[in-house]
């Protein structure tokens, strides 16, 4: 080996290896490379049953060895915030679930079910008998622009969850997490980001409860951790990771001190010894996209002793920077894997990406800008 560009080598054989091929044992499962595929939401889950061109979807975009994390995936009837995303706590939906599970392991991927709630992001059309959506607070959302930047959402100020409803929520994340098992995913992750229900305990511009979820640090991410407690118990800590956006903002739940929050958390989690923690770096401030910003993951990624997963922004060199400064074990990619269902092989190459196209990404077409993103064969 002889060094080559920033963050590469130069191989006796004359070819580039970069640091994001390198292989990586998180617990019990053998990556071969380090980019992993984002949750992302798409919208095409009828009626919240996965469909039939998820298969294709999610296989085209698995690699021997790589890491998936399926989109959002609502753990209940009150859970959802959107149309058409997918869900699992019906007997129907997890069916529904293992083809396209089947599809993803028949090429070798490693696949995570993103477990989620959205809390007061919601309205009462989206829940059963047009009730009040649930949340930590009944502090209401003012109407929002999607991220499709032009849909205007509406919410129906929430109902704040009694103390002795709690429970209740969080084992509806233990039989979604134990629906996954059943439909053959490798572990689940919990959403515990961008300001859905979660975030709206965790996070203190959100949390305004008096009783022991709320007010002290402890007690906002008390929350969270009975949720990693009940299902670390049912599938097993080593099939468990967690998604945080301490520095987020988005939909209205910023924290006021997000490094102690961040950092807490990682300490905590610690306890519980759960697979991976998985980080949105705080430059993804706003839903607008990227911006400067002074603060770092690096406390975080010290403190938390399973694997570590960052997402936000990241493109080929700075991806394979961070792993190489090991600031990270993996790196989560969202937009360019959308557009580029062969992401890793354009990665090695050092091949042109295909640009995403934002209109599609929450359109109900089964085909169009889901699954008619080019490979490199057909873009040559
Ligand atoms: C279309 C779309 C859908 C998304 N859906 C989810 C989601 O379901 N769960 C989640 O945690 N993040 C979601 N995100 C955020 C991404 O996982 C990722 O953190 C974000 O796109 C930043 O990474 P990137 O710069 O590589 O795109 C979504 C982003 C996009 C663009």
């Amino acid at each position: 080996m002889k060094g080559g560009v920033d963050g590469e080598n130069i191989s006796s054989n004359g070819l580039s290896t970069i640091h994001l091929f390198t292989p990586y044992k998180m617990g019990n499962f053998n990556l071969s490379h380090r980019i992993v595929l984002a949750p992302l939401t798409r919208q095409r889950s009828f009626g919240n049953v996965p469909q039939p061109h998820a298969s294709l979807y999610y296989s085209q975009r698995t690699s021997k060895g790589g890491l998936l994390i399926a989109e959002a995936t609502g753990v209940s009837d009150t859970a959802q915030g959107y149309p058409d995303t997918p869900g699992i706590w019906t007997n129907e939906q997890v069916e529904a679930w293992k083809p396209i599970v089947d599809a993803v392991h028949a090429k070798g991927g490693i696949f995570f079910c993103q477990i989620w709630h959205v809390g007061r992001v919601s309205n009462s059309g989206f829940q059963p008998n047009g009730q009040a959506p649930i949340s930590s607070t009944d502090k209401p959302l003012r109407p929002q622009l999607r991220a499709n930047g032009i849909d205007v959402a509406q919410f129906t100020p929430p109902r704040r969850l009694r103390t002795d409803e709690i429970p209740k929520i969080i084992n509806d994340f233990r039989l979604a997490a134990r629906n996954a098992m059943e439909a053959g995913f490798d572990g689940v992750e919990i959403h515990g980001a961008h300001g859905y229900l979660i975030e709206q305990f965790m996070k203190d511009q959100v949390n305004d409860r008096t009783d022991q979820y709320g007010g002290s640090l402890e007690n906002r991410c008390r929350f969270a951790l009975e949720i990693v407690e009940a299902v670390s118990n049912e599938i097993g800590a080593d099939r468990v990771g967690i998604r945080l956006s301490p520095f987020a903002d988005y939909c209205e739940a910023p924290d006021s001190n997000p490094k102690s929050l961040g950092l807490y958390m990682a300490e905590a989690l610690n306890q519980y010894g759960i697979l991976y923690c998985h980080v949105v770096e705080p430059r993804m401030k706003n839903i607008g996209g990227k911006v400067e910003s002074p603060d770092s993951l690096l406390p975080i990624r010290k403190a938390f002793k399973g694997t570590f997963i960052v997402a936000g922004g990241y493109d080929r060199e700075d991806g394979n920077k961070a792993v190489a400064e090991n600031h990270t074990d993996l790196v989560a990619y969202g937009r360019s894997f959308l557009a580029n269902p062969d992401l890793p092989q354009r990665f090695e190459l050092n091949a042109p990406l295909n640009k995403y196209n934002r209109e599609t990404f929450y359109t109900k077409d089964p085909i169009i800008g889901y699954t008619d993103y080019p490979f490199l064969e057909s873009t040559a």
